[in-house]
């Protein structure tokens, strides 16, 4: 009896760290909470490698067509936040995953265009022209935690 009780610990105890670990990091930092959740909900640094936020904080002044500008100081806040808290850094759970798909020299500028977000997001296309989804980018539309990391 005690022997099983010892054995189901066991199990819960890696049970738990396994799910936790599911969590993609959340945001905390509040420049970047503030200055990049104008548009669209702010992007977890772990889905892109160190090397895509500094190509992509490099061009805010035509960001996929919009003008995101920020004053330098802030800019250079949110790049050592992604940076440092970015795929290829942080490199588990769904940064694994993701960085898996990423050349070694390779600096993608979408989430959404890297096939570990494919295979998950494989739907019609009738899905995605749905006014209540409207972007691939709209991870909120179907993943109401988003924000919180939370896309299980
Ligand atoms: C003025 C509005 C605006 C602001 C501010 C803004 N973005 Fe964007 N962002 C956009 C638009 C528009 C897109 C393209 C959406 C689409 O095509 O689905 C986009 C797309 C992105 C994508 C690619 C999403 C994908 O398809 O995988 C990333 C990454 C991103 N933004 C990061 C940031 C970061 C980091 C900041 C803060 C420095 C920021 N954005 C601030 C408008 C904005
Ligand atoms: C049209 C709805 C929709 C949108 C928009 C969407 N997702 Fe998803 N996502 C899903 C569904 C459904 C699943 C589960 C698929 C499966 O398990 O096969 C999923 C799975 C995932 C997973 C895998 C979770 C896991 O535990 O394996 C991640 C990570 C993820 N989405 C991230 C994102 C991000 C980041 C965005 C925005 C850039 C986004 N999703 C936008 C519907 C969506």
């Amino acid at each position: 009896m005690v022997l099983r009780f010892a054995i189901l610990t066991v199990l819960l105890a890696t049970a738990l760290p396994a799910t936790a670990d599911d969590r993609v990091p959340p945001v905390t930092d509040p420049v970047v909470l503030k200055e990049c959740g104008v548009c669209h909900m702010p992007f977890q640094p772990a889905f892109l490698p160190a090397r895509s936020w500094s190509a992509l904080l490099q061009g805010l002044g035509d960001h996929f067509g919009e003008d995101a500008s920020l004053p330098s100081d802030a800019v250079e806040t949110i790049r050592a936040y992604m940076t440092g808290n970015a795929g290829d850094v942080v490199s588990r759970g769904a940064a694994r995953k993701f960085m898996r798909w990423v050349a070694p020299d390779g600096t993608p500028q979408r989430i959404t265009e890297n096939p570990a977000f494919a295979r998950k997001h494989n739907f019609p296309q009738s899905v995605w022209t749905d006014p209540k989804v409207v972007a691939k980018s709209n991870c909120l539309a179907c993943h109401p935690r988003a924000a919180d990391g939370h896309y299980e």
